[in-house]
């Protein structure tokens, strides 16, 4: 615990991540792996002087009354303990800051004093990097140092929890913990859902290219309310999931070793099981295959797919053919640090 600070401006970022491994399986209980990147969102938060809770990003703002923040949280709160999904996706579709609201309605207490929120971000919206993961945890950081009332700040498990709110509220009704934690702790971390993140060791050498396919994956909630959906269908494709599984498994053995071959062969054989659960997109699959041709150890999607990212494995010598490839095949490359430091409070 630390003491409070008495000012009433705070400034959080954490960065954005990439998913090794795990995507879809994390939240069936499986292994995954995953490593914060060197883009991260900002979260500034001060007094209201409107006596309004405004949330800010870009040209987008929205204010709500103590009154409408609770009631958000209320009507949040039934429908997450009923899996009244339809609520939380029409809640998402119809506000932006709905995510946000509800860390911050969760944070705070009824008589705490409204708060402006200000939001700038480095990673690209609703591309699969963890944008949202990364706004919900810099947001709880600086929500959990403002106000002037408690002469205690909140413990590390309370802020993980009310990040973990949020992107259970953007994810459509379920999360795993995997973004937040990523995104908290930073590094590379493995992680199963409802632990907290553990870190690993990163290897000196671990390069990826990341690919942006430029395609909106639409929200993590839409993908996996269409995964959740395909395998009640047929509850026998767990045993896929149950394969992503030892397949993180075989690659956290091979990542530790610094083994790059076999890291790049397990990334290729998860990148064929999302593809089997439908979470892939022809352009995905196109740039991972110019990504192989062009040298890389191996390719896949990252995230929760349908569009979005996908990462690529390279050394420092078959960097920029890889880059070039991803680029030629319509996408764009992006080289940014992988394994960087987790979320801090900046002022
Ligand atoms: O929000 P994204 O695109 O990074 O997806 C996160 C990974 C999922 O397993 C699909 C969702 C989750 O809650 O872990």
């Amino acid at each position: 615990m630390m003491a409070r600070s008495s000012s009433s401006l705070h400034t959080a970022c954490a960065p954005g991540k990439i998913i090794l491994f795990g995507e879809h399986a994390v939240n069936r209980g499986q292994l995954a792996l995953a490593a914060a990147v060197g883009l991260r969102t900002t979260c500034v938060v001060r007094e209201s002087r409107e006596g309004l809770w405004v949330f800010r990003s870009g040209q987008r703002q929205v204010a709500y009354s103590s009154e409408s923040l609770q009631t958000l949280v209320e009507r949040l709160d039934t429908a997450l303990a009923t899996r009244d999904f339809a609520t939380i996706t029409g809640a998402t579709a119809a506000d932006f800051f709905t995510s946000s609201a509800y860390v911050v309605g969760r944070a705070k207490a009824r008589e705490a004093a409204p708060l402006e929120i200000a939001f700038t971000s480095d990673l690209p919206i609703g591309f699969g990097l963890g944008s949202g993961g990364a706004a919900h945890v810099a947001l709880a950081v600086a929500v959990a140092h403002s106000g002037a009332s408690a002469a205690v700040l909140p413990g590390a498990a309370e802020i993980s929890a009310w990040a973990l709110a949020g992107d259970r509220i953007a994810h459509g009704g379920v999360a795993s913990g995997l973004d937040t934690q990523t995104s908290l702790v930073g590094g590379v971390i493995e992680y199963r859902d409802g632990e907290v993140g553990r870190p690993l060791p990163v290897p000196a050498g671990l390069r990826v290219v990341i690919g942006n396919t430029g395609i909106a994956k639409g929200t993590t909630g839409s993908v996996n309310g269409r995964v959740r959906r395909w395998l009640e269908e047929d509850s026998a494709r767990m045993a896929i999931f149950v394969e992503m599984g030892g397949i993180a498994q075989a690659g956290r053995e091979a990542l530790l070793a610094a083994n790059w071959a076999q890291l790049g062969v397990r990334m290729n054989e998860a990148h064929a099981l999302l593809q089997q659960i439908g979470a892939s997109h022809p352009q995905l699959d196109a740039l991972c295959e110019a990504a192989r041709r062009a040298g890389a150890r191996g390719a896949k999607l990252t995230g929760a797919g349908g569009g979005g990212v996908m990462i690529a494995l390279v050394e420092e010598s078959t960097q920029p053919a890889v880059a070039r490839a991803i680029r030629e095949a319509g996408g764009t490359p992006l080289l940014t640090d992988i394994g960087v430091g987790g979320a801090a409070l900046v002022t």
